[in-house]
């Protein structure tokens, strides 16, 4: 078996390319993971999302735990085998889903009771019951349980609740059973105040996690400020660990958090906004619902090799969504994970090629152009 390992290949100044070995296969890094909450990249049949490029994707312990159920889940083989998708998963802890999805809730020290999104029956996370929870689901990667500060917030009360992340993330340590090619990373917290995530690093390094994760970020502070966090804490952070910013982001910000030392990130911006009709090309967002793609008869994106781009006009989109038809948002959350997949892909060869800040540059300036 195949121990879990990352390997930095190449670097450019703060951005690094590396490997990541695990049980379930290999990831290279920078990454970027598709979300699939409920143990499906809604709209994609797994095998296409791995032919994007994806090599790994997310899954969520509170949606899980809630329907179908850990254990059952775990009867049925596990997330892999369940959904059929043979790869590495992450899997978040649950606090954060708990926050931004349920009304009644109550944290302690203990952790988190709450009422289902679903039934309104009242269930409890801990740092021992998520990482049991995770386990149970076979979660490549485990993450360890936390709660994401809300922003603003005074300092005092940032200190609080990263020391409370930080007591939760060595119970969740102790709780980890530790298996070959599967690894547990700690998540570090403490807002916007470089003194705490300071500490929070500190603290999270002596419970030596497989990797480290970057939380309480993309909460609404903006993009210059989440950059300005990452310039003070990423020069904390374990080098020879894969480092993982959470629920990030627009192109932009990805291309901005690689150059600051970002290896891995997830969000539902491009599945979510597949569904919504908004693409991502390389000039930016397109909303197929505008009635200006009509009489389209061009491709979304020239330069996509998806099957949204290659088979069909922006008119028969346009049309799709129109008409509320399900391939639409298919063929846009299809269009969506491939230009992600591409950026991610685009990214690695810049390192390896020392060539970063011209394709940040290029990047940008590509963005800046606009739709036509
Ligand atoms: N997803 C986005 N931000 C966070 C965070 O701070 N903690 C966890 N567990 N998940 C997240
Ligand atoms: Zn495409």
């Amino acid at each position: 078996m195949t121990a879990f390992s990352f390997e930095v290949l190449a670097t450019d100044g703060a951005a690094r390319l590396g490997k990541i070995q695990t049980a379930h296969g290999e990831i290279d890094t920078p990454v970027f993971m598709p979300v699939g909450t409920v143990g499906t990249v809604k709209g994609m049949m797994p095998e296409n999302v791995a032919a994007t490029g994806a090599q790994i994707i997310l899954g969520n312990t509170y949606h899980l735990m809630l329907r179908p159920g850990a254990d059952r889940v775990q009867r049925l083989g596990g997330l892999h085998t369940m959904m059929n998708w043979p790869g590495p998963i992450l899997t978040d802890s649950g606090g954060f889903q708990v926050m931004s999805l349920t009304k009644l809730r109550k944290m302690t020290e203990e952790g988190v009771t709450f009422r289902s999104h679903i039934d309104g029956s009242r269930h409890t996370l801990t740092p021992e019951n998520s990482t049991d929870i995770q386990y149970k689901l076979d979660a490549t990667i485990t993450m360890a349980f936390d709660e994401c500060t809300p922003y603003p917030v005074e300092k005092k009360v940032a200190a609080e609740s990263m020391r409370l992340s930080m007591r939760w993330a060595r119970r969740s340590r102790e709780a980890f059973v530790p298996r070959d090619g599967y690894g547990q990373f700690g998540i570090v917290q403490g807002s916007v105040f470089p003194e705490l995530r300071e500490e929070s690093i500190t603290k999270l390094r002596e419970l030596d996690f497989e990797g480290y994760a970057v939380g309480g970020l993309a909460v609404g502070e903006g993009q210059e400020m989440m950059f300005r966090v990452l310039d003070s804490t990423m020069p904390k952070m374990p080098t020879a660990k894969p480092r993982y910013l959470m629920g990030v982001g627009k192109p932009s910000d990805i291309v901005g958090a690689v150059v600051r030392g970002i290896d891995m990130f997830d969000c539902v911006m491009p599945t979510r906004s597949g569904r919504t009709a908004q693409a991502f090309t390389r000039r930016g967002t397109v909303n197929l619902r505008n009635a200006r793609h009509l009489d389209d008869t061009r491709p979304l994106d020239e330069s996509c090799s998806c099957p949204a781009c290659r088979n069909y006009s922006r008119a028969y989109l346009h049309h799709l969504i129109r008409a509320e038809e399900m391939l639409g948002p298919m063929l846009l959350t299809w269009h969506n994970i491939q230009h992600y997949q591409d950026l991610m892909r685009d990214l690695r060869a810049a390192i390896k090629a020392g060539t970063l800040t011209q394709f940040v540059q290029a990047f940008e300036a590509q963005q800046a152009l606009g739709d036509i």
